[in-house]
């Protein structure tokens, strides 16, 4: 078990970056650590706060997302030891899940990609403490409000984390959404997005086809025709605006 903690630690410990400034110096020796239910209790205070940096990274969070040690209490009433604040015990629960897929699964593969992948927290976090998908946001937002504050909120999120791991920007997420919608039924609402993808993407051949699906299915056809058009335009080989245009063709 200690080694199963070590190589958790060690994963985490590879992807710290600066070292952290807590505990000042001149304020006398640090009280020694005495909540420790995961990390060796002889862990040096150091390799632990270094640890602690690589979670709020990870999360995009600070301490007191885990810790009673929020800036309105006092310093000396900052208790990084409680255990009051549920998200300390859930982070317990996610370092054994981590070190399980470290040490207990990725270790029973035929053979590991070189060098082996290490999981960490920021692999599935990416600075979230909510680790969703962005097309999951985003249909969620849509199922609660509708399309205009879904809209909305992809607008909003691309400002804020766009060049951040958290959110995937580029075509695929908008894609899939729009797929989610057509599926339902909705196909205004999936047009819309198809429309942001065109946005943000306007050289893009397959988000043109996409639109002109969308288009042509709300009976909208000359649109519909303009849209492939543009796609083999950026693509001769665009195969869905190929093949819907050919089954365009001999009606006009
Ligand atoms: C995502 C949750 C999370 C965040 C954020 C976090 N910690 Fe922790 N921290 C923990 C967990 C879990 C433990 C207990 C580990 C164990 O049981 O071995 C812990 C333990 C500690 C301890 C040891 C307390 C004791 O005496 O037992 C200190 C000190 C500490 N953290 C400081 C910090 C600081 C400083 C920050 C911000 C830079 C921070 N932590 C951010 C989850 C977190
Ligand atoms: C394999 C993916 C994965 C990894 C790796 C992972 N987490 Fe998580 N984490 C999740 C998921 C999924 C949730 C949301 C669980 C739920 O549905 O409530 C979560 C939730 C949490 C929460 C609760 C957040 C909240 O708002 O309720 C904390 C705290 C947390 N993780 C800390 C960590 C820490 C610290 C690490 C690294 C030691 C880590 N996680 C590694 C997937 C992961």
């Amino acid at each position: 078990m200690t080694r199963i903690r070590i190589l958790a630690l060690a994963a985490c410990a590879a992807l710290s970056l600066p070292v952290l400034t807590i505990g000042a110096q001149n304020q006398g020796p640090p009280p020694p650590l005495k909540n420790l239910k995961f990390f060796p209790k002889d862990i040096s205070r150091r390799a632990l706060l270094d640890t602690m940096g690589t979670f709020t990274r990870a999360l995009g969070v600070n301490c007191a997302f885990c810790h009673m040690a929020d800036e309105s209490l006092p310093p000396e009433s900052r208790d990084f030891a409680s255990d009051q604040k549920p998200n300390k015990d859930k982070a317990r629960t996610m370092l054994h899940m981590v070190a399980a897929i470290n040490a207990d699964y990725l270790t029973k593969l035929s053979s590991r990609v070189q060098p082996p992948v290490v999981v960490t927290c920021a692999t599935c976090h990416r600075g979230l403490s909510e680790p969703r998908q962005l097309e999951q946001v985003i249909l969620t937002r849509y199922d609660s409000v509708g399309t205009d504050s879904a809209v909305a909120l992809y607008r909003d999120l691309r400002q804020r984390y766009y060049g951040h791991a958290s959110y995937d920007f580029g075509e695929a997420p908008l894609v899939e959404i729009g797929g989610a919608l057509r599926q339902r039924n909705r196909v205004a609402d999936a047009l819309r997005f198809y429309m942001l993808n065109l946005e943000f993407a306007p050289n893009s051949s397959s988000a043109w086809s996409q639109a002109g699906g969308a288009q042509l299915a709300s009976g909208d056809t000359a649109t519909a025709i303009k849209s492939f058009e543009k796609a083999l335009s950026l693509n001769p080989n665009d195969r869905q605006a190929t093949r819907a245009l050919q089954a365009l063709k001999p009606k006009k």
